[in-house]
Formats: structure tokens, sequence, C-alpha cells
């Protein structure tokens, strides 16, 4: 999609589709007033008689003669005087679902100038422009028959005035919506070709496509040498071999140290030995969604370009019931040296993660932060809303939850208290991977903490936030707004 900036006036943009925002009470937007007045009053007479109230993400689409406009979107608003990032968001939403299949080609954009609470113009620029991208995402790789284009080939925001901070903003939000689309993509994808190989190759695909980025890969005669044991018992009982994705992009001075990301990259997880019920086992190909955030957000990065230091590692593996596969009580010896209890093999995120965080204590990393699909409990906990956000460090943990809140990708605390460790206790071995019923979210963080001690880290547990279920089934590219939000602030 192009993007594009409109300063003029309304009537001098060459759009073939005004979208104006229409609230449900109060005083109408400037926009929306000039359309009316320049409608002869049509769109006062459509809400006048009854047609259209103004309620929150309802659309009305009015054929006109093509002189300035062939076609008027109206939005509704609902009540202007509070509009919330998530209502935002559904006003957005609503008007790009309306568009995406209509037949106008060139649409232009006025809501940038809705006063959502305690958000700036650039925000709203840049939180348009990835709702776009998010809205207009289609999946239809594995379709036989051919979606036919689209007729929307430009969107234009109308905003208040030339200025560099709003163009850099609307570049922003659209490399925000890329990286999330490209989240979506892998996301989606199953697990008979989404596997650690074809991960990988996505990675070296990145950093040949941009020449700011780095890729390594390591296969597992390499993470034998190194000692990454628990992360190659999860891939033992499967055909599909375990990778670890490095992917480095250093816009930042040398001596700056870099800002890691861990994405969990299990391509499927039917549970290993401690095989899942059969019900909806089939969204366990999202489980690799805390990796799919990483190539997301790294994909973000390499388009934006700011002076800072990213390394983005992602541990994959297929979990798999096969002959070789790792027993319950089998005992493992982690790249750290801990030794580990496996009581369950369906705790395998805390598995293959634990020995990606002792590998990027190399990088000397001012912040680690981990991604994974990982605990249902944080489901339970949270539901679909926010991600889970544990941390050894207050401060990393604030600048997280505030990335989250700037840009409506929300996270929630909980606590790391050391009277959780005790769960993990293990007969047998320094450690077990799996700490009870009781506060399951809590105890597979205090598992992680274990090999975390050396640098300041956070979690995200993103479970409940990465993919939707029932008719919407599908990744929403979930945190890639709040990883990219939290990155950038470190650009200066
Ligand atoms: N990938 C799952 C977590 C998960 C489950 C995410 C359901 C979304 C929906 C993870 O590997 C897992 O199986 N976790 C177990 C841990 C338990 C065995 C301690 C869980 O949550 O049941
Ligand atoms: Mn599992
Ligand atoms: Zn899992």
């Amino acid at each position: 999609m192009k993007y594009a900036l409109n300063t003029k006036g309304l009537i001098d943009c060459s759009a073939d589709c005004l979208v104006v925002a229409i609230p449900e009470s109060g005083t109408w937007p400037a926009s929306a007033d000039t359309a009316d007045k320049q409608e002869d009053g049509l769109l006062r007479r459509v809400v006048k008689q009854g047609d259209f109230s103004g309620k929150l993400g309802s659309t009305m689409l009015l054929p006109l003669n093509g002189k300035p406009w062939s076609r008027i979107l109206m939005v509704g608003a609902g009540k202007l005087d509070s509009i919330t990032v998530q209502q935002f968001r559904k006003i957005a939403i609503a008007a790009l679902g309306r568009l995406k299949d209509a037949g106008s080609k060139h649409a232009l954009l006025t809501l940038a100038e809705l006063p959502v609470k305690d958000r700036d113009e650039a925000w709203r620029v840049a939180f348009l422009a990835r709702a776009c991208e998010e809205s207009l995402y289609r999946f239809t790789e594995f379709k036989s028959e051919k979606t036919p284009a689209r007729a929307l080939k430009q969107i234009t925001l109308d905003v208040s005035a030339a200025d560099a901070s709003l163009e850099q903003a609307l570049q922003t939000g659209q490399s925000v919506g890329h990286g999330m689309n490209l989240a979506r993509d892998l996301g989606n994808t199953p697990g008979n070709v989404c596997t650690p190989r074809w991960l990988a190759k996505h990675a070296k695909d990145l950093a040949k496509e941009f020449d700011c980025v780095e890729t390594e890969i390591l296969d597992e005669k390499q993470m034998k040498a190194l000692g990454m044991n628990t992360l190659l018992s999860v891939s033992a009982g499967s055909a599909e071999p375990a990778r670890l994705i490095v992917m480095q992009y250093k816009g930042g001075k040398a001596k700056d140290k870099p800002h890691v990301l861990v994405g969990k990259g299990i391509t499927f997880d039917t549970g290993g030995i401690s095989l899942k019920p059969g019900e909806a086992m089939d969204e366990m190909k999202f489980d690799m969604c805390g990796a799919a955030s990483v190539l997301g957000a790294m994909r973000a990065i390499a388009e934006l370009k700011p002076k800072i230091n990213v390394v983005g590692v992602i541990a994959s593996a297929e979990n798999m019931p096969g002959s070789a596969a790792t027993r319950p009580g089998d005992i493992i010896k982690t790249m750290s040296g801990q030794t580990v209890e496996i009581l369950n093999t369906d705790a395998e995120g805390r598995l293959v993660l634990c020995d990606a965080l002792t590998y990027v204590e190399r990088f000397k990393p001012a912040t680690v932060v981990d991604i994974a699909t990982l605990t249902g409990a944080c489901i339970i906990a949270l539901g679909h809303h926010a991600a889970g956000l544990l941390s050894n460090d207050d401060n990393l943990a604030k600048a997280l939850l505030e990335a989250g809140e700037r840009t409506g990708d929300r996270a929630w605390q909980l606590p790391l208290w050391d009277e959780y460790q005790s769960q993990l206790d293990s007969n047998f071995a320094d450690i077990q991977n799996i700490g009870g019923r009781p506060a399951g979210t809590i105890t597979a963080a205090c598992y992680l903490s274990r090999f975390t001690k050396d640098y300041t880290w956070a979690h995200l547990d993103i479970a409940g936030v990465a993919w939707l279920s029932g008719k919407e089934k599908g990744a929403t590219g979930r945190p890639v707004p709040l990883l990219m939000d939290y990155l950038l602030s470190h650009a200066g």
C-alpha cells in the first residue's frame, strides 16, 4: 500500500473516497463538517433521517457523483469527547474493513484529527498507518482459488500541517504494520511447512534483503558442542532438526550494548510424550509466535534503521513424541551447567529458552526480553487482552508496560517473588521443569529466571494475545508494536 500525508484542503486531494468520522452526539469533527457543506447537507440529512447513528465502529458508504469524491465513507466514532486507544483502533479497523473490498482506488482518511485521549497527532498518524496495514492483511497462501487484486492502492492521511515528525510517524506505523503482518504470516503457516529450518530460511532471507542485518544459523551439531542439551531434548522426538537463529542489527555505535530479543519457536507443540489432548491441538502451530514477533520486529527495525544495536535470537524446535523423545523423569544438563528433571515434556518452551538465554550472555546485553507462548495459565490469568510480564528489573518492567500502553498492545506485570521458586525444587536434579498447578505463569518465569541472573531481563508470556481462536482464528502480530515502541525509545 502507498501512503501519503495531505496538508492541502480536503477538496484539493485527488482521492476518490473521503473517510469522515461521525460522532453519536456533540460537535462534528471539522472534516465531517466540510464534507457535509460540500455535499449540500447530505451527511447531516442521513443522520437526521435515522439512517446512521454514529455508533462506534459502524459504517455507511454514500455513492456520489465524483466531484470531488466518488464516495464518502461515514464511520461511527461513538462519544467523541473520550476516545481511548482501543476505541480509536476500532474506528480505524471498521473504516478499512469497509473500504478494502470496495471500489475506491485512493482513500483520504481524516481520522487523524480525532481527539484520542493523551495522544498527539504524530501518534495518531503512526497508529492509523499501522491499523491500515493490519486491516488489509490477508493470508491466502494455501487457497487454490486466486484472490483478486484489490482496487485500493493509496491511502492518504489528512493532517494539520506538513511536519517532519509526522512523516517519520507515517513511516514508523507502516513498518510496525509490516512487522506485524510478517509475524502473522509465519504464525498462520501450518507446522508441515513452518519448521525450524523454514524459520531459519526466513531469517537468512531477511539478511539478504537488508544489508544492515546479519543472520547466523546454528544446527544441532553446533548446539551439541555448546552444550545446549535441554533445547536438543525437545527436538529429540521429532524428525525435524532444531535450529538456533541469531540475527544481528548494528545501527548504533560499536560500543553500544545491544538490546536482545529471544523468541520461543516451537513450530508445533504436541506436548511430546506428555501428549496434549486432541481438541484444538491444531492451534499449537502458533507456538512459534514469540519467534515470529522477533522476526517481525527485526524486519521493522531493518526498514526503519534506528541508531541502536539489536540482536534477535530464536530457539526453534518441533515437540513430537517420536521413539527418541525425551521421557518424563529424564534428567538433562543445560548449557548453564544446571541439571533439569523433565517431569512434563509439554513444558518444553522453557527448555528451549533456557539454553538460548544462556547463549545470549555472549552479547553483553543492555537488556534481554524473551517472548513466548509459554503457559495456558497466562490465558486463565489475563485472558486475551494483556500479555503477562515478569522481570528481574523494575525499570525494564516499567519501560515495557509503558510501551504496551502507548501502542495499545498491553502487558500486565505478575510478581516474580522468591517464595514461588521452591515449587521448582527437584528430588533428583538441580531444578524440575514444572511447578504444579498454582501460579503456572509465575513458576514458568521462575524457571527462566534461573538462567538470566547475569543481566537485566524480562519475560513476556504471549499465550493469550498472539492469536485469536474461533471464527477469526489466526495470528495477531502481537507483541510487535510493544517491542518496537520499546526498542525505538532507546534510539533517541
Ligand atoms: N505452548 C504451551 C502453552 C499454551 C497452551 C499456549 C495453550 C496457549 C494455549 C506450552 O508449551 C505448554 O504446553 N505449557 C503447559 C505447561 C504445563 C505442562 C506446566 C501448559 O500451559 O499447560
Ligand atoms: Mn507444551
Ligand atoms: Zn509450547
